[in-house]
């Protein structure tokens, strides 16, 4: 890699962290001004997911667009009190155009329908980058960037009680690119002033049957402080 595009990542990270400290209602030790303006540069507005679906459109704003078969904007009640976030459609989601409709989203309807005696329609789920990448890798840098404005402007218009991150990636997207998903998973942190809890991607789970009963204990923790902070009974 160039050492200029190297420091170009590096000094996009680092901007990324401080607008992610600024959301959690941190002061930006510097250049204040110049991060609201470059906020302003990429912030989209809508006054419904509906009309935010329209501005999306047919996004050719990043590289996965000429791969997907359909972009998966999300789905699940507009004002739900939980909102899950996932990486990014997989072969499934991306032929139906539905996020987690695969195997891992079998999984997950089972935790909200069986575990939290929700239905999946009470919530909503999307991803952090709406088109699929190849070989279901994850996304670049360059992807995420592209859709992050999107995922922002969902959190806004739902404003859930709580967001769910499921994995590294979007736990990463939302609260910096330092987080440690094995270590720090299980643990209240906030974006966007909401609470969020970051746990397991159910495909890890089911990448790892020999460690099956381990992960889904330690999902279903983590699915128990969410249930009690949004006043659902947690039966034993
Ligand atoms: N994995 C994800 O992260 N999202 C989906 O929608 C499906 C699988």
């Amino acid at each position: 890699m160039a050492r200029n595009e190297e420091f170009m990542i590096i000094l996009n990270q680092v901007k990324r962290n401080i607008l992610a400290d600024m959301d959690m209602g941190l002061e930006s030790p510097f250049m204040p001004d110049l991060l609201k303006g470059q906020r302003e540069t990429v912030a989209i507005r809508a006054g419904s997911l509906d009309e935010l679906e329209i501005l999306i459109g047919d996004c050719k704003r990043c590289k996965l667009h000429s791969g997907r078969t359909r972009l998966v904007f999300g789905e699940g009640d507009p004002k739900a009190r939980l909102l899950f976030i996932g990486e990014g459609p997989g072969r499934d989601e991306d032929v139906e155009g539905k996020p987690f409709v695969g195997e891992a989203g079998r999984l997950l309807t089972r935790i909200i329908e069986s575990g939290m005696g929700l239905k999946r329609g009470d919530v909503y789920i999307c991803n952090v980058v709406k088109c699929r990448p190849p070989d279901n890798r994850t996304p670049e840098r360059d992807e995420t960037e592209a859709c992050i404005p999107f995922l922002r402007e969902q959190i806004r218009i739902i404003e859930p009680a709580v967001i769910c991150t499921l994995g590294r990636t979007s736990a990463q997207e939302l609260l910096g690119r330092e987080f440690k998903i094995t270590e720090e998973r299980g643990k209240w942190r906030s974006f966007m002033g909401i609470p969020v809890m970051p746990t397991y991607h159910p495909a890890y789970i089911v990448r790892n049957p020999s460690r099956e009963r381990e992960l889904k204990g330690q999902v279903w923790a983590d699915v128990q402080k969410i249930m009690t902070r949004l006043g659902l009974e947690v039966k034993k």
